[in-house]
């Protein structure tokens, strides 16, 4: 159904927005995916933040709606002393609090009593041989294993160290069962300490044990990028540089340092916590050739040869062509905020990033010449994160174009065309194109083609961990990063960081007031191309 509304005339109230909307899911004859094979669940991390927020509230949502096997188990490894009893407490006080699928309370406590704790220093054999111990009680615990490593990033070469050393990793090859490894992010500090922790991980395991974690990629409006480019003919054609003028990505945050998460962040910046990963991969999808199917090298394969198509920056190319800052004091929503520099576990002295926009170029015959601009930032103006493809004005200008408030309109400049993801909040994605507007002149003005996955579809969307979780167990790996993709995203990631270390006098960290859209001086990014940023 197509429900159109114009603005047309005085007094007749109509949104200048097409909406498109789809009929809502009315049931499917898709056979439900579930995990068949039984497993036990290992988290190391198992009192941390990312185990309380996410991991286990999205183990109960696939557990609530009878996605996980008949037989599994979770085990939560940590330095605390909690007993089986008291974590499985706490966390069913965590699971209330951070939970999306609601659920009985019949769900939730058949959900718990599934969990034990183990209490063990990561960096202690000792520990890995009593787990060893535990985990060979056959009847409680399935063999099939999965190791989520929800560490801080030194410890995850170790305690796979460890884990092979105990017997606790079976042989890639083993008929009967099998073990995986989920690593988080950070996957290394620069392309050096990638390259070392991937030879150290590929030591131990097979590359089809491990599974490096982008959260990014379980969101379902990231999926979405592929099928809509590569389910429909209409735009394809036109994605190249015959017709796509620029590509812009935006990942803002409004949050800040809270919860002690300074310590962290200080230690990364937002190039190496955001950019390297989050927008590296949203710039993949976008610009990736179609795969020849969807099984999981396939995809990467695609993945990888755009991100080595992508020109490495030299020295000069930094100084000209990225901008890092850093947020002040200032107000947002009428309450006072403090400079990054004040924020608990920052170091006054600090000349972390908290805020980076680059510009990049895609050296291959598809892309040539088309500008791709990242940006991320904390305590910006709003939440969002969005790709938009603006595209080339018509090579002639037959028309005059206004904007228009109710009657009364004025002359603009010709607006391009605009297609834009909104891979969050308010999911969806919308078309700008111009049209006549009716009166007696020949002019046209800006509409907007909108689709809103909220109009489309019940419920709320699963969560990307949900997703993730859910493929590690089946063994799918499209949606993990490759160990070459991950040294491919470095390759033009280290030099922006050597070019910041290297010129750090002349490369100048910016200054932004929070709340805002990050430092003027990122709109210098635009000073050879057409266009801006999109602040919406
Ligand atoms: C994480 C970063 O990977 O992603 C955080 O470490 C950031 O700094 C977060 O806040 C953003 O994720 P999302 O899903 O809220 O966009």
């Amino acid at each position: 159904m197509i429900d159109i509304r114009r603005p047309y005339g005085k007094g007749v109230y109509m949104s200048r927005v097409i909406n498109i909307h789809h009929e809502p899911d009315k049931g499917s004859r898709l056979p439900d995916i579930r995990v068949e094979e039984p497993l036990t669940l290992v988290i190391f991390g198992g009192t941390g933040d990312l185990t309380r927020r996410k991991l286990l509230p999205a183990l109960y949502a696939l557990s609530t709606e009878k996605r996980m096997p008949e037989g599994y188990r979770i085990v939560g490894c940590g330095r605390r002393d909690y007993t089986s009893e008291s974590y499985r407490e706490e966390m069913l006080g965590e699971i209330k609090r951070f939970r999306r699928v609601e659920g009985s309370d019949a769900d939730l406590k058949a959900f718990v009593a599934r969990i034990d704790y183990f209490k063990g220093e990561l960096d202690d054999p000792e520990a890995y041989e009593r787990l060893n111990k535990t985990l060979g009680d056959k009847k409680t615990y399935p063999a099939n294993r999965l190791y989520y490593l929800s560490t801080s990033p030194e410890f995850f070469q170790p305690v796979i160290g460890h884990l092979k050393k105990s017997k606790l990793i079976y042989s890639a090859g083993d008929p009967d069962k099998w073990s995986r490894v989920v690593i988080e992010k950070p996957f290394g500090r620069d392309l050096e300490s990638a390259l070392g922790l991937n030879r150290e991980v590929l030591r131990l395991l097979n590359e089809s044990q491990v599974y490096r974690i982008d959260h990014y990629l379980g969101k379902e409006t990231v999926q979405n990028i592929l099928s809509f480019r590569f389910a429909n003919t209409i735009f394809e054609p036109l994605f190249n540089n015959r017709f796509v003028d620029h590509i812009q990505v935006t990942a803002s945050e409004t949050v800040g340092m809270e919860s002690g998460r300074g310590a962290y962040f200080d230690q990364a910046g937002s190039l190496r916590d955001m950019m390297q990963n989050h927008l590296t991969q949203l710039l993949c999808l976008v610009t990736m050739e179609p795969p020849s199917g969807l099984a999981s090298d396939a995809v990467r394969n695609e993945k990888v040869k755009v991100l080595q198509s992508i020109r490495v920056p030299k020295l000069d190319d930094v100084a000209k062509n990225t901008v890092r800052a850093q947020y002040a004091a200032g107000q947002v929503n009428g309450n006072r905020v403090s400079a990054y520099v004040n924020e608990d576990r920052v170091p006054g002295d600090t000349r972390t990033e908290t805020y980076v926009a680059a510009k990049f170029f895609i050296d291959n015959w598809r892309w040539s010449g088309v500008p791709v601009l990242l940006r991320t930032g904390k305590r910006m103006a709003k939440k969002q994160t969005s790709i938009t493809v603006q595209f080339k004005k018509p090579p002639m200008r037959l028309f005059r174009t206004v904007a228009c408030s109710d009657d009364i309109c004025d002359l603009t400049e010709t607006q391009p065309n605009v297609l834009t993801f909104r891979i969050q909040p308010d999911e969806g994605i919308s078309l700008h194109f111009a049209t006549k507007r009716p009166s007696m002149h020949m002019v046209v003005e800006d509409s907007e083609l909108d689709f809103g996955y909220a109009d489309n579809y019940r419920g709320t969307l699963p969560e990307a961990y949900e997703r993730l979780l859910m493929d590690v167990m089946r063994g799918d790996a499209t949606l993990f990063t490759r160990s070459d993709e991950v040294d491919a995203a470095w390759r033009i990631m280290d030099p922006i960081l050597q070019g910041w270390k290297e010129r750090d006098a002349s490369i100048p960290l910016h200054f932004y007031a929070p709340g805002s859209w990050g430092p003027l001086a990122a709109d210098q990014l635009f000073q050879n191309e057409t266009g801006h940023w999109r602040n919406e």
